[in-house]
């Protein structure tokens, strides 16, 4: 067996197959379409790469793909060195072949192959199946946390300094504090963007209306959300809170854009800073995450992936 990338006519060979996994309601041509338009946003054509596992013969036994996503890390005082953490996604073993450990084997080889990035610092992966599958191939999970906070009436700028639209992200990511942790994993606007692009798809497909603005700002906190168009939740990508009451209204305006986008509730991820805050936001309730578990492993010797690392939700893929 050995591992090697698709090339692009494999990639929509590929779509044809997992479309059962991923696709509806997208019919079978909306979903070819949304994964053609996801591979030519230029977040994923910076460093999108789709990996099969084949058998001698080049059938293909198993399938991910794997987005490169920005990390620092610290080495004692000195500052933060920027590298490349791999983030993986659509791990895939079609139902008849499934059983036969393909997928253990494909991530095993994948991991291999990512340390040879000359600035590989980590690989980050969500499970929906549960943590032994990944735990296999050296992966451990960090604690994941959802607040839920049901949509409320009114004006969406009410509370908060100002609405962010798409053209804002880099502006709103400038904002954050630099991150002191030894490893940090630190999404870009390309890669915000590229949750909005997926919010422009499944609005387009499935004639949903799109949330008036995606982030807001109050004092030096921010926040950015995306409507997860296959659920008709409102995400929060990035909360970037300084205080208790700053996350009250940064989230308030998420709730109000919620509604009026008709979404069903707003869900946003816990880190370790936000935890504390969102306990003290009315009306958030907390609970286990279903699917989307974060696990990490380092890819090379002096990545310390602590158990309270912080993974935004603008990092999943
Ligand atoms: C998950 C998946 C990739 C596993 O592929 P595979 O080639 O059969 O994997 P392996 O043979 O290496 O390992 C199979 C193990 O995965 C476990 N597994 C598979 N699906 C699972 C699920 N939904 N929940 C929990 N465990 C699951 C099996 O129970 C099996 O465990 P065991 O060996 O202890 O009995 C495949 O089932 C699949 O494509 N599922 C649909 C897509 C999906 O959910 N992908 C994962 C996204 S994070």
């Amino acid at each position: 067996m050995r591992l090697v990338l698709a090339t692009d006519a494999q990639k929509t060979e590929r779509d044809a197959v997992t479309y059962v996994e991923w696709g509806p309601p997208l019919t079978r041509e909306g979903y070819a379409a949304r994964e053609q338009r996801l591979r030519a946003h230029p977040w994923a054509r910076a460093g999108m790469q789709t990996w099969l596992l084949c058998d001698e013969a080049g059938g293909v036994l198993a399938s991910c793909e794997t987005f490169r996503t920005r990390s620092l890390l610290r080495a004692g005082e000195g500052p933060p060195v920027p590298g490349d953490s791999f983030a993986i996604a659509s791990v895939f073993t079609e139902e008849r072949l499934r059983g036969h450990g393909y997928a253990t084997r494909m991530m095993d080889l994948l991991v291999t192959e990512l340390r040879r990035a000359p600035h590989a610092q980590a690989a980050l992966l969500f499970s929906d199946v549960g943590v032994p599958l990944y735990r296999r191939s050296g992966y451990r999970e960090v604690p994941a946390w959802n607040w839920t906070l049901a949509p409320e009436p009114g004006d969406p700028a009410a509370l908060v300094e100002g609405l962010l639209g798409e053209t804002d992200l880099e502006r709103a990511l400038a904002r954050a504090r630099a991150p002191e942790r030894p490893f940090s994993l630190w999404p870009t606007a390309a890669q915000v963007d590229w949750h909005l692009e997926r919010e422009r798809i499944y609005s387009e497909q499935l004639g949903r209306p799109r949330p008036e603005a995606c982030g807001a700002t109050v004092g030096g906190s921010t926040a950015l959300w995306t409507l997860m168009g296959r659920y008709g939740v409102l995400v929060l990508l990035w909360l970037d809170a300084r205080s208790a009451q700053d996350a009250a209204a940064l989230l308030g305006a998420a709730q109000r854009v919620a509604h009026r986008a008709g979404a069903s509730r707003v869900e946003v991820w816990e880190e370790p800073d936000t935890a504390p805050l969102l306990a003290r936001v009315p009306g958030a309730t907390r609970g286990p995450r279903d699917g989307s578990l974060p696990m990490l492993q380092a890819l090379r010797p002096g990545v310390l992936l602590s158990e309270d690392l912080p993974i935004a939700r603008a990092l999943w893929v």
